[in-house]
């Protein structure tokens, strides 16, 4: 029996599988046919997400693969174990990414800004770099921002340069890529439900996030799977370059003021201290 599934017969390829927006998204590709391989870490949350996925689509196809996104070997290996399901690679979809947390500029080390720039913009750039030399038929990448490439956020200067970033990797790649049959998108996701963000999502701070969101909640990882799966599909074949918001629309709107939080976490003389320019006393 034919599979008349628009994605039937493609593989994808989901970094931070077992997170949020990578399980969703791959929820999204596999009902629609795709064969799908899940990478993070850690091997036992891959196997709960891979059993979650076969409970959704029972006939579909899931493995896993445990690995750093940091590490282009690991990432090589898993971009192989993909491509060999049914010797094609057809989607791409690095989620990996996040911050180090809410953290005043002054107070950050180079290691600091170092670790935002890798997890969000290297990890990126491995999977585009080894993943598209496996695209023999072309294909479809799909990245992940955040409203803070867009908005400055006190407290995420590296985390929202990391993502302003990967917001120009995919226009540069977008045209290096295109003769080659390779789109390559963003979504731009706002504050939404995911695995390591649960001070964010709890009162007062959700709430000073929603009064900045003119539909009057926060994200849930199907809205943005949704878009991920219309990036990754036939119906945005004239599509690339592009990064755009899902966010409730925040982005017409400003950042919560969080100086709060942060005096609760670094004290409010240091807070006091970096808005003058110095950075606090060790
Ligand atoms: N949640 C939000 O509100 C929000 C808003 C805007 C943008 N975003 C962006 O959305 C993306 C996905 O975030 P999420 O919300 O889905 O996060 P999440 O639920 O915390 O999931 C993160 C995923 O990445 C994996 N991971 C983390 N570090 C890794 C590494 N070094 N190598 C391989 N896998 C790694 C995690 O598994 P292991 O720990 O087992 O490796 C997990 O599968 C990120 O790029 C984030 O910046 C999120």
């Amino acid at each position: 029996m034919s599979d008349n599934r628009p994605l039937a017969g493609k593989t994808a390829f989901v970094t931070g599988g077992s997170g949020a927006i990578g399980r969703y998204s791959a929820k999204y590709l596999l009902r629609d046919g795709a064969a799908v391989l899940l990478m993070a870490r850690h091997p036992e949350l891959l196997e709960k997400a891979r059993s979650e996925l076969l409970r959704e689509v029972p006939d579909g196809r899931v493995e896993i693969f445990a690995g750093d996104a940091r590490r282009a070997e690991q990432v090589r290996a898993a971009l192989r174990q993909a491509c060999d399901i049914a010797n094609r690679l057809d989607i791409l979809v690095p989620t990996v990414g996040g911050s180090i947390g809410y953290r005043p500029l002054l107070m950050c080390s180079e290691d600091d800004f170092r670790k935002d720039l890798e997890i969000n913009l290297l990890t990126t750039f491995i999977v585009v770099r080894y993943g598209v030399p496996l695209m023999a038929r072309g294909g479809a990448i799909v990245c992940i921002s955040s409203t803070a490439a867009k908005m400055p956020f006190n407290g995420l200067v590296g985390y929202g340069t990391a993502k302003g970033g990967l917001e120009n990797f995919v226009q540069g790649a977008a045209e290096e890529l295109g003769a080659a049959g390779i789109r390559i998108n963003a979504v731009r996701p706002g504050l939404m439900r995911a695995n390591n963000n649960d001070r964010l999502m709890q009162e007062p701070i959700h709430g000073k996030f929603v009064e900045q969101m003119p539909l009057g909640r926060t994200g849930e990882p199907d809205d943005i799977a949704a878009a991920v799966r219309y990036l990754a599909g036939p119906e945005s074949s004239w599509v690339t370059g592009q990064s755009f918001a899902v966010d409730g629309g925040h982005e017409l709107r400003r950042n919560p003021d969080l100086t709060f939080m942060m005096e609760e976490m670094y004290g409010r003389e240091a807070i006091a201290a970096v808005r003058q320019g110095k950075p606090p006393k060790p």
